[in-house]
C-alpha cells in the first residue's frame, strides 16, 4: 500500500465528518430504540422523526465509510512516526483497524436490526457500543500523547494536508 507524507485533504475531511456523525449517534439513539421496541411490539410508531433521524445519519456514515476506504486502499495513508516506542504504534494501528470495523459494523447492524426486525443483530449493536466508546476514548488519548509527549505531527497531519 503506497504511503504517502501526510493525508489529503478529502481524507481529512472524511475523518472529522464521520467522527462527529459517530458522536452524534452515540448521544443521540433514545427515539431511535423507543420506536424498535415499539416495532418489535407490533405497536404504531410515536414520533417515528428521531428514528428516521437516526436511520439517516447512520447509513450516511456507511456511504462516507466505503467512500474512505476506497480512497485510502488507492492512496494510502502516512507511516507512523519513528520515534514513538514499537508497541504504540502497533497499538494505534490496532485500534484504527477496529475503528475501520465499527464505521461499517454500527450501520450494518443497526440496518439488519431495523429492516429485517432481528433482535440479535440489535444486541450486537448494543455490544458494539460498549466496545466502540473505549475504542474512541483510546484513539484520543493516543492522538494527544502523539502531539504532547513524543510531539509529532500526528495530529498536525489529520488537521491539515500537505498538499500531496
Ligand atoms: C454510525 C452508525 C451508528 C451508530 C454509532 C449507532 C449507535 C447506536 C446506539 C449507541 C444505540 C443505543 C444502543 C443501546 O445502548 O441500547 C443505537 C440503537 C439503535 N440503532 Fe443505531 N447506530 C448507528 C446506525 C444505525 C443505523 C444505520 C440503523 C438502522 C438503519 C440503526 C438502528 C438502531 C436501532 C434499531 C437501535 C435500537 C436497538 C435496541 O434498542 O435494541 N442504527 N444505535
Ligand atoms: C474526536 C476525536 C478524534 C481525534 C482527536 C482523532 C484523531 C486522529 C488522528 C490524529 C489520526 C491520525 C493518526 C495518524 O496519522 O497516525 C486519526 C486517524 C484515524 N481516526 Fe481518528 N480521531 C478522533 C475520532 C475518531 C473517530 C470517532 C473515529 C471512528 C469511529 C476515528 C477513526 C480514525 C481512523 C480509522 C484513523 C486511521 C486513518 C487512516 O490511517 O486511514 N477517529 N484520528
Amino acid at each position: 500500500m503506497p504511503q504517502p507524507r501526510g493525508y489529503s485533504s478529502i481524507q481529512i475531511i472524511l475523518h472529522w465528518t464521520i467522527a462527529a456523525l459517530i458522536i452524534f449517534q452515540l448521544f443521540v439513539n433514545e427515539a431511535m430504540q423507543r420506536a424498535f421496541s415499539e416495532r418489535l411490539d407490533g405497536e404504531s410508531l410515536d414520533g417515528f422523526s428521531g428514528a428516521l433521524l437516526h436511520m439517516v445519519v447512520g447509513l450516511t456514515v456507511l456511504v462516507l465509510a466505503v467512500i474512505r476506504l476506497a480512497i485510502r486502499t488507492i492512496r494510502g495513508a502516512p507511516p507512523p512516526h519513528a520515534d514513538t516506542p514499537a508497541i504504540l504504534n502497533w497499538l494505534g494501528h490496532a485500534t484504527h483497524v477496529l475503528l475501520y470495523c465499527f464505521i461499517f459494523a454500527m450501520p450494518l447492524t443497526g440496518a439488519i436490526a431495523w429492516f429485517f426486525g432481528i433482535e440479535f443483530a440489535a444486541e450486537l449493536h448494543e455490544v458494539g457500543r460498549l466496545i466502540l466508546v473505549p475504542a474512541i476514548g483510546f484513539h484520543v488519548i493516543g492522538a494527544l500523547a502523539e502531539h504532547f509527549v513524543y510531539r509529532n505531527d500526528t495530529l498536525r497531519r489529520m488537521l491539515r494536508s500537505n498538499g500531496d
